[in-house]
């Protein structure tokens, strides 16, 4: 039996970690995998995480099944920080997931278990995992145009074009903030110019929200999906707590969806409960009670508030210093888009060959599309980087 599997192709961001890891130079430089790293190139864990998990450790007295929702406490919490009061709570239906990963897979699930025939369309460039996961659970799927090579900024007219094509029943998949591969993000006349089309359309909209909190704050990046759900009639938002957290290998993540006709909410329920079921019956619960520690405690969230602003205060400014350094060496301010672009992403614009170059002769490893993970560069791995980027004549 086993003979007849496929030989399945090789993740290209997590083969990219591997051939780092297996990199015996000094000097190399890690801009694969989108984890946050401090100015000493660690990924750490958040101080309220710490206390949360001792506090948990210490009153927990029981790990028994709670449901296949997950903890609602978690769930509302989550809701609270996502939604605001953006939509009264009886519109609203919630499951936890394993990872922001485990909340896209079930918000598949579940637009297949609305309508089998439903297209998704994706931005193209788009989280690699979007396609190929779209294409595991069987969901038709086609691109739109996003990001512009030359600006590398946001072709917002191609992208309106390639969207004329919507249709009730289809589902446009779009990035809360921090667009994964890009940094490209739409601005508030785009957003409401999105919004307009998906209520002329009928289209359900359904956001990735992976790195919240590390665009332009935890309520700024919230702002898109809040007026969202305020506006459209259903919506579906896949949450991760990986990265705002900083819980990435214990995998909490949330699926959130709302409908203004409240009684669909516990209809919605029902499935999103179904089908965890389905997949894992009972969501992983440890890093998902980590978070609604954290935010159901005043001290507490402010402290991790603190840390996230933090995070995003070091990402924005390493891309400062590296289109800066940039500008020095090269005399041009063609990479100052990289302190226009949010979140841990940028594209550089990079060819393949470049991209090998960079790797081969520099020791720097960054995605095949050019993606680079800017929260994994330090002080002084930044004049390296330009320096490289230089040399290899980009
Ligand atoms: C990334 O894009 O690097 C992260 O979202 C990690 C992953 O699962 O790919």
């Amino acid at each position: 039996m086993f003979q007849s599997l496929p030989v399945q192709p090789a993740d290209p961001i997590l083969a990219l970690m591997a051939a780092y890891r297996d990199d015996p130079r000094p000097g190399k430089i890690d801009l694969g995998i989108g984890v946050y790293k401090n100015a000493a190139g660690v990924t750490p864990v958040m101080r309220a995480v710490k206390v949360a998990e001792e506090r948990l450790w210490r009153d927990q007295e029981t790990k028994s099944y709670i449901g296949f929702l997950g903890d609602p406490g978690f769930n509302d919490a989550m809701i609270r920080l996502v939604l605001g009061d953006a939509l009264p709570r009886q519109n609203v239906a919630a499951a936890a997931a394993p990872g922001g990963t485990g909340a896209v897979r079930q918000a598949f699930e579940a637009i297949r278990e609305a309508n089998p025939d439903a297209r998704v369309f994706i931005s193209d460039p788009s989280w690699v995992n979007h396609a190929s996961m779209l294409d595991h659970v069987g969901l038709a799927r086609k691109s739109y145009r996003y990001f512009d090579a030359e600006s590398r900024g946001i072709d917002f007219d191609g992208m309106m074009e390639d969207l004329s094509d919507l249709g009730a029943g289809d589902v446009l998949l779009l990035h809360g903030c921090c667009h994964n591969p890009t940094g490209a993000d739409l601005n508030s006349v785009e957003w409401q110019a999105v919004r307009a089309l998906l209520a002329r359309t009928g289209a359900l909209p359904m956001i990735d929200l992976a790195y919240m909190g590390f665009g332009d704050g935890l309520e700024a990046d919230a702002g898109p999906v809040r007026d969202l759900v305020a506006e459209l009639p259903e919506a579906l938002i896949a949450v991760s707590c990986s990265k705002n957290f900083g819980l990435y290998r214990d995998r909490a993540g949330v699926l959130i969806a709302t409908a203004q006709d409240g009684t669909l909410a516990p209809r919605l329920g029902d499935t999103l409960a179904h089908l965890n079921r389905q997949n894992f019956s009972f969501p992983p619960d440890h890093a998902t009670r980590v978070v609604s520690t954290i935010l159901d405690d005043v001290d507490l969230s402010a402290d991790w508030l603190d840390e996230l602003n933090g995070m995003r205060g070091r990402i924005q400014s390493v891309r400062q210093a590296l289109a800066n350094e940039l500008q020095r060496i090269t005399g041009s301010d063609r990479f100052h888009f990289l302190s226009r672009h949010r979140g841990m992403f940028s594209r550089l614009g990079a060819s393949r060959e470049q991209v090998e170059m960079l790797r081969d002769r520099h020791g720097v490893y960054m995605v095949g599309d050019s993606r680079m993970n800017v929260a994994g560069l330090t002080e002084s791995s930044v004049p390296v980087l330009a320096a490289a980027i230089a040399e290899v004549g980009l």
